[in-house]
Order: structure tokens, then sequence, then C-alpha cells
């Protein structure tokens, strides 16, 4: 749905059908929640040209103008703290080439967790004066939760901000300050975590802090002062990129790859070349007396790649064997994660290892995972039956979704136009009230309007014709009325009333 609308406000704005995209995801996504991606921008009618990784796109926005004028490789670690993730990345970048070399990330970490603590920070404090707990009441917690993330904004510029929200709870106000130290006290743990992810990284990159020749903030929290003075600190003093917004940067790289895959953009766009990698190891599950995990694909393996893997029978006669896939970074299966499975069948009868399988993933530019065996003296093959389970859905299902998409769509026209012929009333009741009409003429205006407000009243399902019949006809009575009214209502309140209709 999202998808969906985006599509619509980009359509709106350029005033043209929009069919190709490049949609980003957080670069610790792991295949089937790609796929799913994929899938989403399906159902909303997009053709995905490419997933690309939100780092990978913040580097290509940020990183692009300076490696044209300097072509010797450079190490970014891009830092991308959002609402409600954190993803840090380092990248190889040389002219025109981005290289994700490793990726850490949390998935529950980002702005929201902020917001969070300071609203449990009001909770306790409204309760310390007033003895009463808000915490049961959604809008409450709903309107407390506004201030806080915009108290959490200010101070992200001002040492002290004001939370401050009107009848709270019942008639009780709540009014407070909060200054940027306590705020951060409140925070310090989730900041280290975000910090800490860094180390990890770097770790998985082999790469010393020192050895990092830029470090990017991207995503709206990488805002707050304390989290780029840890970032600083980590880096030794080391100036931090801040130069594009932060909202947009992903956005902005994206809007690059489309544009070089659509052939259109400049020469450095056209030359632009990207390489991303495996957020997760990928392997198949070997019996052992318990399930061991043989991996295939490392993590961080530049893509697209196939690699292969060689298994073999471990019974003589033995004429199948089983292919259980899975990702993740154990050495027991048990604890990673089973993304599908198949069987190669009628291997030819051999004593035990002897017949020799090859498997091989495949990784396409979008990430996804296809896997196939062959062995055996006879060559038998199998092009591989994963599971589809989370994976691709079937025609059908897409053809469900994109079904009630366009349910989905219609019921929000026919919302936007209830809401327009709202509008419309209040529009004739504000120009009921008028001092230069008589009362009659006012009693007029007013029953007009109150007709209609009772058929909205008891006509909650109704098609947008049906509500846009009951517009023209209000419109009519209420030129008529008009005609009798010139002089007593501004003209340009009248044209603007008849316009809506015409
Ligand atoms: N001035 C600011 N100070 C602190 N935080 C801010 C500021 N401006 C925006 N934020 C926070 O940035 C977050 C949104 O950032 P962004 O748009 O990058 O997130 P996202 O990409 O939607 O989320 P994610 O990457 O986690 O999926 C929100 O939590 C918001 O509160
Ligand atoms: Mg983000």
């Amino acid at each position: 749905m999202i998808l969906a609308k985006m599509k619509e406000i980009a359509e709106a704005y350029l005033e043209c059908t929009i069919k190709n995209a490049v949609i980003t995801v957080p670069a610790y996504f792991n295949d089937s929640q790609r796929q799913a991606t994929k899938n989403a921008g399906t159902v909303a009618g997009l053709n995905i040209m490419r997933l690309m990784d939100e780092p990978t796109a913040a580097a290509v926005a940020y990183g692009f103008d300076k490696i044209t004028v300097d072509t010797n490789k450079k190490n970014l670690l891009v830092f991308d703290l959002g609402g409600g993730t954190c993803d840090v990345s380092l990248l190889s970048v040389g002219k025109g080439n981005f290289m994700v070399i490793a990726t850490a990330g949390d998935t529950h970490l980002g702005g929201e967790d902020f917001n969070d603590r300071l609203i449990d920070h009001c909770v306790r404090k409204f309760h310390a004066k007033y003895k009463k707990d808000i915490t049961g009441d959604a809008s409450c917690m709903g309107r407390l939760r506004t201030a806080c993330e915009q108290a959490k904004r200010n101070l992200s510029f001002s040492p002290q901000a004001a939370i401050k929200v009107d009848h709270l709870y019942g008639d009780t106000n709540f009014d407070t300050r909060i200054s940027r130290v306590q705020f951060e006290n409140l925070n310090k743990d989730l900041f280290m975590r975000c910090t800490n992810l860094i180390e990890k990284c770097l770790g998985d990159a082999k790469i010393d802090k020192t050895q990092v020749d830029a470090v990017l903030l991207v995503g709206g929290s990488t805002r707050i002062p304390k989290i780029q003075q840890l970032l600083q600190d980590t880096f030794g003093g080391k100036e931090l990129c801040k130069g594009i917004h932060p909202d947009e940067a992903v956005a902005h790289g994206a809007a690059i790859l489309a544009a070089n895959l659509n052939s259109q953009g400049n020469k450095e766009v056209q030359n632009l070349v990207l390489v991303d990698v495996t957020p997760v190891s990928l392997g198949v599950g070997i019996n052992k007396g318990y399930e061991s995990m043989d991996i295939v694909v490392p993590r961080n393996t530049p893509i697209p790649v196939k690699k292969g893997g060689c298994f073999t029978t471990r019974y003589d006669n033995q004429t199948s064997v089983y292919f259980p896939i899975y990702e993740g970074e154990s050495a027991e299966t048990k604890y990673n994660n089973l993304l599908g499975e198949f069987t190669l069948e009628g291997i030819d009868p051999a004593p035990k290892g002897v017949a020799k399988i090859d498997a091989y993933f495949d990784i396409d530019a979008n990430g996804i995972l296809t896997v196939s065996a062959q062995g055996g003296s006879n060559g038998v093959k199998n092009e591989i039956v994963i599971s589809k389970r989370n994976r691709d859905l079937t025609a059908e299902e897409i053809q469900t979704m994109v079904e009630a998409a366009a349910r989905y769509k219609a019921e929000d026209e026919e919302l936007k136009t209830r809401i327009s012929l709202e509008d419309f009333v209040e529009k004739v009741k504000t120009m009921a009230m008028y001092p230069g009409l008589s009362d009659p003429e006012k009693k007029s205006m007013n029953e007009a309007a109150d007709y209609v407000i009772a058929w909205l009243e008891t006509n909650h399902v109704a098609t947008i014709d049906e509500i846009n019949k009951q517009k023209r006809e209000l419109a009519t009575t209420i030129r008529r009325l008009i005609k009798l009214m010139r002089g007593v209502i501004p003209y340009d309140e009248v044209l603007i009333l008849s316009l809506e209709v015409d």
C-alpha cells in the first residue's frame, strides 16, 4: 500500500505514468524479506528494476561527485540511523564503482526507541505528580508521543525543549522541560548499541578505523548531536559527511541508479557500477549426528554470484540426497533460517561417498537465490524446487493481492469524495452565518446542509456517484438561494462554492 501511494505521488508530480522503479531495502534484509519487497512492488503495479541496499544508495548520493575527481579507492563507512533501524556498512568506492565490503545492523534500534524513552520519562513524571497511570489510554499516549517526537527534534538544535500537552489526562495539563543532557542519559545504552555496530562492521570487513576515509551520515536520527559526537570520537575526531539531507540521501541514490538503468542522466550516472554483497551466509544442512551448516556462499560475498559446493552420498546404494537450504551464521542449522528444501533423486546406486554431486547457489543482482544440484554417474539433475513458502508468490496470489490493492484504492477514493462533501457542507453552513442574510434565508441554507449531513450519517456505504449527486443537488439549491443574496455574501465565496461542483 505504501508503494502504491508512492507511485501515485510520483505520478501526480511528474504528470505521467510510472512503471519502473528501484526500491531500497535495509542492508540487513534477508532473502525472503527481499523477495517479499519485490512482490509488494509487483502488487503495487510496479516493475522492480533493482532492489538496492540503502547504504549503497546513500553512498551513491554522497560520494558520487567526489570519486569522479579522485580515482583512488576509498573506504566509506555509512552510518544509517532512521526511525526503526540502525545499519552500518563499509563500502569500497572507486571511480563509479561502489562495493559493499561488510554490513552490520540492528533491525530494532532507531528514533522510535528514543521516543519511547522520552515517553516513559514523561509517564513517570506525570505519575509522580498526579498519581495517575496514563499508559492504558491510547489517545493520551498518542498525543504524548507526538509531543515527545517534537521535543526530541528540538533537542537536536537547542540545549532544552518543552514537552507540553494540554488536557493530557482529563482536564490535567502536562507541561515539562527536558534538557539535552537528560535526553542523552535516558538513551545512553541505546546510543552505545548504535556505535558498537561500527566495531562489528569494521571487524567483519577486517579494516581498521584509521583506514576509513569518510563517514557518511544517513537517516533522520543522525541529526542527534550526541550520535554525531560518538561517531566523531570513534574515528578520532574525523569530520563527518552530512552535506545531503539525511532523510533523502537514500532516495537520492536510488534515483541515480534508476536513471542509470533507464539510460537517462549524465555520463557519470551512466558509468555507475554497483556491487552488492550477501548480508548473511547461505548453505546446505549436512547430517553429522546433528545437522550442521555447510556454507556455500559466505556472508558479504559480492553479488551477483554463482558458487558451487561438492556433496556426496552417506550410504551404500543411496539414490537420493536431501538438500535443506539455510541462511545464517551458526554452525548448527537449528539456529539458522530454513529457506527451502529439495531432494535430488534417481542417483545411480554406488558405494557411499562415490557419487559426486555439485550444488550451485545462484544469486542475481536483486539478491534473489536459486539453488540447483547435479550428480551421480548418470548426472541426474534437479533444477531446484526451493519451497516457495516465504518467497515468490504464485501468479494467483499476486492477482488476488492486486485486486485487493485496487479495492483499497476504490475505498480510498470513496473516502476522499465523502470528505470533500463534508467540507462542502461545512462551507455552506459557514455561509449561512453571514450577517446580512435574513432569517428565512439562513434557515433554508441550514436545512439544505442538514439534509446532507443526515444523508451522510444514514448512508455509511455509498458509491462515489451517489456522494457526488448529493453535492450537486446541494450546490443547485444553494445557487438558487444565492441568486437572491448577491451582495450579501462576498462574490469570491460564491464563486469558489460554484467552481467546486462544476
Ligand atoms: N532533528 C531531528 N532530531 C532527532 N531525530 C530526528 C530529527 N529529524 C528526524 N528525526 C528522526 O528520524 C527518524 C526518521 O528518519 P528516516 O526518515 O531516515 O527513517 P526511515 O528511513 O523511515 O526509517 P528506517 O531507516 O529505520 O526504516 C524519526 O525517528 C525521526 O524522529
Ligand atoms: Mg531508512
